[in-house]
């Protein structure tokens, strides 16, 4: 198979209270496996087999033929990004060419975090919100079931998924209060200063 489920970068109970064990168990090992392993099954003795997630994903981002594969592909990027996202005592602000660039563009930490939540929370139904360089200025966006900024020639520094399997468990219908947590005590800003600068160095190369 050319794909695996990756493993958690921490114990599945590493986020608890915030994140449950039991909300992980479902979203890693089943929710997230089960897009790696549909994604197989689809791409089975074609030539995807033998790309990258994110060449499977700007492939077929607007190929009315493959929307399972385009579905399955990004929602598995989706998800391995987004474990990144967290970390156990995450929280607190981020520091140096991050928090800067996020106090030019948002005023402050605190207005940048009001945005974040604002989209996670207004997102219809299943989605994503996210930080993302775009045209090297810093937005927030958020995108509906699979969409990824990386099928929309951006690039993703930070997500937040706001699928109710992400959340339902912990909070039940209370999507703000999981996006609190998730500012409060899951994000790692060290993750997200990491893709920026990635993204930067390439830029300037
Ligand atoms: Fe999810």
């Amino acid at each position: 198979m050319p794909f695996e489920l990756p493993s958690l970068p921490y114990s599945q109970d590493a986020l608890d209270p915030y994140i449950s064990a039991r909300t992980m168990s479902f979203h890693h090992g089943k929710h997230h496996a089960a897009y790696v392993n549909k994604l197989n099954e689809l791409i089975k003795g074609s030539p995807m087999e033998k790309q990258t997630l994110e060449q499977i994903v700007r492939a077929t981002a607007n190929d009315v033929g493959k929307v399972a594969i385009f579905n399955n592909a990004a929602q598995a990027y989706n998800h391995e990004f987004f474990w990144h996202c967290l970390k156990p005592k995450g929280g607190g602000n981020p520091v140096g060419v991050l928090a800067e660039r996020l106090n030019a563009t948002f005023d402050s930490i605190e207005k940048f975090k009001e945005e974040l939540k604002n989209a996670a929370v207004t997102q219809f139904g299943s989605g994503w919100a996210w930080l993302v360089l775009d045209q090297g200025n810093l937005k927030v966006v958020k995108t509906s079931n699979a969409m990824t900024p990386i099928a929309q020639n951006q690039t993703p520094l930070l997500t937040v998924d706001v699928w109710e399997h992400a959340y339902y468990l912990d909070y039940q219908n209370r999507r703000p209060d999981f996006v609190q947590a998730y500012l409060d005590n899951l994000v790692s800003w060290e993750y997200a200063a990491g893709n920026l600068e990635a993204a930067l160095t390439r830029t300037t190369r």
